[in-house]
């Protein structure tokens, strides 16, 4: 049984799964709350929180897996990337407790998770496939060879698709998380009325970018009414619009690039309805996360981590976090 960790920035998350991939259980002690109200996560308060969540998390994963600690034969931890103190709080649980049980680590990249979710979903892809990571931190195309080995061929250049979302919902005047208060706020309106033009369109380079858009709606914004609310949904369906738009464009790129006619898609944003909706245009077998899969939590680290060799004694002592990672 693997025990898996996971406190790369606000969500605190422990689960246990089977070494063939059976989630006994996976749960994210979410720290929304503390953070709302300074719109956005805040590093310091996410650091002292995974403090004091962490152990009943883990267990609540260990009790609801109904396992005991004995038959615990893996531990597995998110080494990075993210805020490195928050990484920090998880790495140094997971040697103590490796450590003093004599059980070995193996430490996962937090995207290497994300690409590892798509195992959760009810039909996995098989072979080699493209996978679209967009999340909070990141926006990504990475090819998954039949070996299973990662390479990142696009990045964005600027904004990452989840942090557009978030800043756009702060222009908007929504709270955070922006994403699904965005989403929400887009509700049924039509997003052509205010059309953005849709970032890099037409253009052959495999790269993303959001900023740009960020600036479009800033200037919306300011040209509107304080009290018109219809506009403020039409601006956040036209803005989601050109989000999904962007991200459906160039991972449709990416497949004839690479020519991987299976699409996985994954991250926060992987859980944004109309994104999910619009895949389907998409000449590839879609394979989307599940919701619940989405955003952080530890049971993709598990799924990962089941490919990848434990650490020698001498490099779990020396195991640190780290903010960056070589496929971001
Ligand atoms: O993967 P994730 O939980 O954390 C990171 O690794 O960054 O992604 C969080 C991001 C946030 O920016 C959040 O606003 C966005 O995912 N997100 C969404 C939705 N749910 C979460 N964006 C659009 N629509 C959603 N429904
Ligand atoms: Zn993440």
């Amino acid at each position: 049984m693997i025990l898996a960790i996971e406190t790369s920035c606000d969500e605190t998350c422990a689960a246990v799964c089977t070494p063939d991939g059976e989630v006994l259980s996976s749960v994210v002690a979410s720290q929304v709350t503390d953070h709302a109200a300074f719109g956005g996560v805040v590093p310091e308060i996410a650091s002292r929180r995974h403090l004091e969540l962490l152990s009943p998390t883990v267990i609540t994963a260990l009790r609801e897996a109904g396992i005991d600690e004995d038959q615990l034969t893996n531990v597995a931890v998110t080494g990075g990337p993210g805020l490195i103190g928050a990484l920090l709080v998880g790495v140094s649980f997971a040697k103590g407790y490796a450590y003093a049980r004599g059980l070995p680590l193996i430490a996962v990249d937090h995207l290497h998770g994300h690409v590892a979710s798509l195992q959760l979903a009810e039909n996995p892809p098989s072979g080699a496939h493209l996978v679209l990571l967009a999340s909070g931190g990141h926006t990504l195309l990475i090819d998954v060879a039949d070996d299973g080995s990662l390479t990142t061929i696009a990045r964005s250049m600027d904004d990452a698709a989840g942090e557009a979302f978030d800043k756009g919902a702060r222009l908007l005047g929504l709270g955070y998380p922006g994403g699904p208060a965005l989403g929400g706020l887009a509700g049924t309106a039509d997003p052509r009325t205010r059309a953005f033009t849709t970032p890099l369109h037409g253009r052959d380079d495999l790269a993303f970018s959001f900023s740009g858009l960020k600036t479009a709606l800033a200037l919306s914004v300011q040209s509107l009414a304080a009290d018109d609310q219809f506009g403020r949904s039409e601006l956040a369906a036209s803005y989601q619009e050109a989000i999904v738009t962007h991200l459906v464009e160039r991972a449709e790129l990416g497949l004839a690039r690479t020519g991987r006619t299976t699409l996985g898609v994954v991250g926060g944003v992987a859980a944004n309805a109309r994104l999910r909706d619009r895949l389907g245009e998409l000449w590839a077998d879609v394979v989307l996360a599940p919701l619940s899969a989405c955003g952080d939590n530890a049971a993709m680290i598990a799924m990962a981590s089941r490919r990848l060799s434990p650490l020698t004694p001498n490099e779990l002592t020396s195991l640190d976090a780290h903010a960056r990672s070589p496929l971001g």
